[in-house]
């Protein structure tokens, strides 16, 4: 008798390495850029496939899970899964697999990176430059914040919370961190880090806060009017969390009156949209959701998600394979 083989939806094009290896166990469909942001479409597809690799953008709600006849796993091609209703999939025996780790470093680098670019104003200056106006050394242009024995709050100190922590110690920063729970003492001493117990406290004492919390009905808006009044004047607001870790109304609000002095913003509440106000906002640098996006960090994310899906299909016990939820 033919066996036949499982079909997995790829909702959007991953690297080929990842699909090649998907292709040796399982038949895929591999969706449109944007096709599955849309619930309406993923509700209509789903019931055929026994496995679902998808985008932080794929809303995988109640309602698309329901609709799902043979769905085994729902495999993320990312680390945070709010777009996941992970309790409904539980609910209805739907494993759901993230992909931790893999992008520790990339985030980290990027964040840094970030940081940068708002404090000495890379994009203001590069465009001042490429509308010809540069038009000679300013002893007193693009002039930015230092970093060093300034002190870095981070909120959220998981993997890529420390992994920025450690490259902000080599720029000489010192660190405070707002968290759950504390971190391990080897961490703390590693990082030279002070744990601080509320997120007030954290913003009055930090010149760059940083969120790196996954995003949960306890941090939605954890960053709002309230914070913002408590930064200093002079500080700085990195995301590449979550966009509603931050109120978009009162981080536009705050930036166009000076309550604080800049932000670098990785991720949006509503993607792919970017709120009006921070478009026009001063000292802001907005980038599309690209900490992660190295070459070798996307194959390693493609492959630890098409690795759950393998395993699931082939009925291996949860415990062989490390990324479940
Ligand atoms: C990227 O934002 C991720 O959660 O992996």
């Amino acid at each position: 008798m033919a066996h036949l083989r499982p079909k997995v939806l790829v909702t959007e094009p991953i690297p080929e390495k990842c699909l090649t290896y998907l292709n040796e166990h399982a038949d895929l469909h591999i969706g449109k850029i944007g096709e599955f942001q849309r619930e309406d479409n993923l509700v209509r597809t789903i019931s055929d496939y026994d496995a679902l690799l998808c985008m932080l953008s794929t809303p995988v709600t109640k309602e698309v899970l329901e609709s799902a006849q043979n769905l085994k796993i729902v495999a993320n091609f990312a680390v945070g899964y709010n777009n996941i209703d992970v309790e409904a999939a539980k609910s209805l025996g739907i494993k759901v697999a993230n992909t931790p780790d893999v992008l520790t470093e990339a985030c980290g680098d990027f964040a840094m990176g970030l940081l940068m670019a708002v404090t000495r104003k890379f994009n203001a200056a590069e465009q001042y430059l490429r509308e010809g106006n540069f038009t000679g050394w300013e002893p007193l242009g693009f002039l930015g914040m230092e970093l060093r024995g300034k002190t870095l709050g981070i909120a959220g100190m998981g993997r890529i919370g420390q992994a920025f922590a450690h490259r902000a110690r080599a720029f000489g920063m010192n660190i405070a961190y707002y968290n759950r729970t504390k971190v391990d003492l080897e961490v703390e001493q590693a990082l030279n880090a002070t744990y601080i117990s509320s997120i007030e406290e954290l913003a009055e004492n930090s010149d760059v806060l940083s969120l790196n919390c996954p995003l949960t009905d306890e941090t939605h808006h954890l960053v709002n009017d309230r914070i913002f009044n408590l930064m200093p004047q002079h500080s700085i607001l990195i995301n590449i969390s979550r966009g509603a870790v931050v109120d978009e109304t009162a981080l536009a609000n705050a930036l166009h009156m000076g309550t604080i002095a800049g932000a670098g913003i990785d991720v949006f509440e509503n993607e792919p949209e970017v709120h009006s106000k921070l478009l026009t906002a001063p000292n802001c640098v907005l980038l599309p959701h690209i900490a992660s996006a190295t070459y070798e960090t996307r194959e390693q994310i493609g492959m630890l998600a098409s690795k759950a899906i393998v395993s699931v299909l082939k009925g291996e016990a949860d415990s062989n394979i490390p990324n479940l939820i």
